[in-house]
């Protein structure tokens, strides 16, 4: 088989990216595959009429790698690849809407407010802030709408503290997602489909130095321990994979995802969002889980190449 790897882009997390992308194409090599590094910029129409891989494998982070514009080029191309198709990954990768399709279902996520960008010259920045510790209490999580490897993404103790979160979430982009900040386990599930359809990973458990996962926190090596499998009672272990599952089955994803949670003091996980394309590097969740469940990132992606083939 012979596969291209596309990293890279234009994103924010092109760098985050770039390194996926690599250990990935080593993995897929050590496992016999005959793989190119492709990076996703204009010449990436071309690469593939010209050489037409027997699949394409979507290692990229943010924007048009995994809101679905890609994707929706892959498909136009009829090309296989590995991953989401467009839709679901435009439904995915904007988190207020993968959040609505949960709370639909009856799963717990952390109450939220979208405040897009024109709000507040409407209303006025003060006004705004006021309503939302009145509507949501503190603390609070702001991030942007749309986005990954936690840019933009700030808790809020103290309301002294929101203008300038709310500033950077959106300098990322044109709408912030605040959220009440659930207190608890951090935990990352990973899921793979499989012959009996999707399926949980063991959960990865997040303990940053200073209680922060932020950018520098997940690609910096030894800043974040990692539990893997989580350090659960084996009901809420339990109850974080059907979560993790049920996203992934909700959303319409395809392959394999990664949904980010919350364990709360009761056990109950709070979704907070689900990865399309989850990061593969050196410091990544994903891989940690392949890990725990004895099987290497080679083998699994590989044998996501053959389904996509197929
Ligand atoms: N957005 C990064 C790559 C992740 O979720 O792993
Ligand atoms: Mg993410």
């Amino acid at each position: 088989r012979w596969v291209a790897v596309l990293a890279g882009g234009l994103s924010h997390e092109r760098e985050v990216s770039l390194r996926s992308g690599r250990r990935l194409s080593a993995a897929l090599r050590s496992v016999g595959m005959t793989v190119a590094e492709w990076d996703a910029d204009a010449r990436l129409l071309t690469h593939i009429e010209q050489e037409r891989p027997d699949a394409v494998v979507v290692a990229l982070h943010g924007g048009e790698g995994e809101n679905g514009a890609v994707q929706a080029v892959l498909d136009m191309l009829g090309v296989p690849y590995v991953g989401t198709g467009p839709h679901a990954c435009r439904r995915a990768w904007d988190k207020p809407t993968a959040k609505a399709e949960l709370a639909r279902a009856g799963l717990a996520t952390p109450d939220w407010v979208v405040l897009p960008h024109a709000t507040f010259r409407e209303l006025g920045a003060q006004a705004v802030l006021d309503a939302l510790v009145a509507k949501l209490g503190l603390p609070l999580m702001l991030k942007p709408d749309q986005g990954g490897s936690a840019l933009g993404a700030h808790v809020v103790r103290d309301a002294a503290e929101l203008p300038s979160a709310m500033v950077g979430a959106l300098s990322y982009g044109d709408a912030v997602l605040v959220e009440q900040y659930v207190e608890g386990t951090e935990v990352a599930i990973s899921v793979l489909d499989g012959p009996d359809g999707p399926e949980a990973l063991p959960a990865v458990q997040i303990e940053a130095a200073d209680g922060i996962y932020d950018y520098t926190a997940r690609y910096t090596a030894g800043l974040t321990s990692y539990r893997t499998p989580a350090d659960l009672p084996p009901e809420v272990a339990a109850a974080a994979g059907e979560l993790a599952v049920a996203a992934h089955r909700l959303l319409g994803l395809r392959d394999i995802s990664r949904t980010d949670a919350i364990i709360d003091r009761h056990g109950v996980p709070h979704f907070l969002e689900v990865n399309v394309s989850p990061g593969l590097t050196e410091t990544s969740l994903l891989p940690m889980a392949v890990e725990a469940a004895d099987r290497s990132l080679g083998e699994v992606f590989a044998g996501l190449v053959e389904r996509a083939i197929a």
